[in-house]
């Protein structure tokens, strides 16, 4: 039977109250975690092999393990609800649908850090996944989830939500800290991790909505069935927001192991009107495009990795073949353009040097040292600044040209 940890309570009206979580075992893992101590709940995530799902697929228990030992002073959880990958809408889902297995989460691993403050920074475009969540914290407290001595285990957790003005970069946790503590969202150099010196100076954990949402259920099912839902090296099953032209686009909870071609042909109903696949892009804006040959991959994080390309936040884009991947570059290199944050000259100039170049050879305009130009630029600035945007602008403007070149090359006058 396909589990659906995540997805499962979608259906059920109401299904965001706490009422309507608890009649279905919700808070159950709260009470199994507090029976533990703290580093053995850190531990059954380790062994669950949880990986982030925001973006990077860090593994969840590793990062947790990062916090200082004995560390005095205060530690902070911060759940990353900014959700600004384009093709990815799977956060928003769980806030709108299970905000309480959210805040079962951040309890529990809040417990596991030692942290009695949590902030939850959302996108400031989800007004109404925002309001609702809003509701069921207020409910948590009333109930007794959060604030002073919790369920009477003698455990505090005060939650703060905090809004975003619609920046990309502040998903970027270093600029999600830095937005938080009031300043230009910016990120910071690392090290220092986040965990180590994170916001306002203190150990800080980041961790995505979806991995959260995860970790009641390995409290109450255990570790090892969690793991057992995955591959060798990622446990668990994840929402992959399928959009672009397929029957049925949506968010699908599958395992981690589910193959790109199943996803698109078996779950989303394959591609309407008759029309062939072209391309994929595999995991939010940042990955790596995939020709429709290589779709026979496992959508783990190692399973993408080896095929060239990322998990990533796991939104998959599909283009059929009325689409133009010249044009398709040309968008996704103004989204790029349009959010540096401009602190790094390489990210700063580049994006906006290759919109440019993308937008004249759309335009019929480009020249012959085009293509070898921005693959140059592309090249040269990946890995020298301060966070992840530009390597993740890197990778469509190069496997984009890579792989569809001729179609580019078809643009450019000869002359
Ligand atoms: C430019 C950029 C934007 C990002 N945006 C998001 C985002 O919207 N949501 C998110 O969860 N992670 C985002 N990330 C990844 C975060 O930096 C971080 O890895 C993640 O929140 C950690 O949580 P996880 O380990 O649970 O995945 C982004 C990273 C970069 C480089």
């Amino acid at each position: 039977m396909r589990e659906r940890l995540l997805t499962g309570n979608f259906h059920l009206p109401q299904s965001h109250t706490l009422r309507v979580y608890r009649e279905t075992g919700g808070y159950a893992g709260l009470e199994k975690a507090f029976a533990l101590p703290p580093a053995a709940i850190t531990e059954e995530v380790k062994k669950s092999n949880l990986r982030g799902l925001g973006g990077a697929g860090f593994p969840t228990g590793i990062k947790w393990g990062f916090i200082p030992k004995g560390h005095q002073g205060p530690i902070y959880l911060v759940i990353n609800a900014d959700e600004g990958e384009p093709g990815t809408f799977k956060d928003r889902y769980l806030l709108e649908k299970d905000p309480h297995s959210l805040i079962e989460g951040m309890i529990i691993s809040a417990y596991a850090i030692g942290a009695h403050v949590a902030f939850i920074y959302v996108r400031g475009e989800y007004v109404r996944p925002w309001r609702i969540l809003r509701q069921a914290v207020e409910e948590a407290y009333a109930a007794g989830f959060l604030g002073r001595n919790i369920l009477g285990s003698g455990f505090d957790l005060d939650v703060v939500i905090h809004r975003g003005a619609g920046a990309y970069i502040c998903g970027e946790e270093t600029g999600l800290i830095s937005s938080l503590e009031g300043k230009k969202g910016w990120p910071k150099l690392k090290p220092p991790f986040p965990a180590v010196r994170g916001a306002f100076g203190a150990p800080t954990i980041v961790n995505n909505v979806e991995t959260i949402c995860h970790v009641p259920h390995i409290m109450r099912r255990g570790a090892e069935w969690f793991a057992g839902l995955g591959t060798n090296t990622q446990g668990g099953t994840r929402m992959y927001s399928v959009s672009g032209h397929v029957v049925r686009p949506g968010v699908y909870e599958l395992p981690v192991s589910v193959t790109l071609r199943t996803l698109i042909y078996e779950h989303a109903g394959g591609l309407p009107n008759g029309r062939g696949l072209k391309a994929v892009v595999p995991g939010g804006s940042s990955a790596a495009i995939l020709r429709a040959g290589e779709i026979d991959v496992t959508m783990d994080v190692d399973g993408l990795k080896n095929a060239g390309t990322m998990a990533g936040s796991a939104g998959v884009i599909v283009m059929d073949d009325t689409v133009s991947i010249p044009e398709a570059l040309m968008v996704v290199a103004r989204f790029y353009a349009h959010e540096s944050c401009g602190q790094c000259t390489p990210c700063r100039e580049s994006t906006g040097w290759i919109f440019k170049m993308a937008k004249r050879i759309v335009e019929g305009k480009g020249r012959k040292e085009d293509l070898d130009t921005i693959l140059d630029v592309a090249r040269r600035g990946a890995g020298t600044t301060i966070c992840a945007f530009y390597d993740g602008a890197v990778g469509p403007y190069i496997s984009y040209i890579e792989k569809f070149r001729e179609e580019f090359e078809a643009l450019i006058p000869r002359a």
